[in-house]
């Protein structure tokens, strides 16, 4: 593992840290492959529920490594050898575990691309998103110009996307890129505590939740109709048993043995 990035798991929830504070968490190619191992383990280890992706206090993420980026450019979806940092967004877009993304101070670049592929993402007072790429004569990345408009609406995407703004935390909750603010000395402990939550929630329902609305758009008739299927099949799981049984016998659920 490494130092640069701090991987920590405990009471179900693995989390991940860019730690290079003294290079603003500028992510190089082996932060990036050390924090897609972390995901990708993480998927297959039944002890994780839940991963925190996060920086140093007062640092999500500069962003590329613009030195390491240049001596290899990555060729995303091309042939030959994934170049980390798609290894590590893919490992991010595929998970089927939650995953929060905690940021606390400024994410530039792929750190306010990668929110859009987080189940939820909180950010600090101090936070500050911007993504740069027209400004370094560079095209959006990892989908951003397709889900930046379809959440954000066209005219806050082009802020972002073209004019290259910088916003601020209030900003980015009121147009729907973070769904809550904390001051930055509570960030951490606000976001664990949402993340233990979900560490006791039911694996396959969350996995479910995540996997609908992780779909392509489809007509509404036919997204009920494979809600509805869906949902009649949990309904004789062994994890609804077990949340009727808890409703019933008036006690929390407990799916601890459920993955
Ligand atoms: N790539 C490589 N090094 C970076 C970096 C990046 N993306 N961002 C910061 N650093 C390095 C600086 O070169 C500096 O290194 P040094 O101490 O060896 O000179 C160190 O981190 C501290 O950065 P500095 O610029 O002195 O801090 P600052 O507080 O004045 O500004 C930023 C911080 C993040 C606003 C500024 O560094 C910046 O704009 N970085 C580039 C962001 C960017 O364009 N990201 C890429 C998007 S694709």
């Amino acid at each position: 593992m490494s130092q640069l990035v701090s991987i920590d798991t405990s009471e179900g929830v693995r989390t991940i840290r860019w730690n290079r504070p003294e290079k603003k968490n500028a992510l190089l190619r082996e932060m990036y492959t050390a924090a897609a191992e972390a995901i990708e383990t993480g998927e297959t280890d039944r002890e994780v529920r839940v991963f925190v992706l996060g920086g140093t206090p007062g640092l999500f993420t500069a962003g590329n490594d613009l030195i390491d980026f240049m001596e290899a450019p990555p060729h995303i979806g091309g042939s030959g050898d994934m170049p980390p940092v798609e290894r590590f967004m893919r490992a991010l877009m595929t998970a089927k575990k939650p995953i929060i993304a905690e940021v606390d101070g400024l994410a530039i670049g792929i750190g306010t691309t990668l929110l859009m592929h987080c189940d939820l993402a909180y950010a600090s007072d101090n936070a500050a998103f911007k993504t740069p790429f027209v400004d370094l004569a560079l095209a959006p990345e990892f989908a951003s110009s397709l889900y930046f408009p379809a959440r954000l609406g066209r005219s806050a995407a082009s802020d972002l996307l073209m004019l290259g703004s910088t916003w601020d935390a209030a900003r980015a909750k009121e147009a729907g890129l973070i769904a809550d603010v904390f001051p930055s000395a509570e960030i951490s402990s606000e976001v664990r505590k949402r993340a233990l939550i979900l560490a006791t929630k039911s694996p396959g329902a969350l996995r479910t939740a995540k996997a609908l609305m992780q779909a392509p758009e489809e007509p509404a008739e036919d997204r009920m109709a494979r809600e509805g299927g869906l949902f009649a099949e949990m309904l004789s799981s062994p994890e609804f048993a077990e949340a009727a049984a808890a409703f019933m016998e008036r006690r929390a659920p407990d799916f601890s043995k459920f993955g």
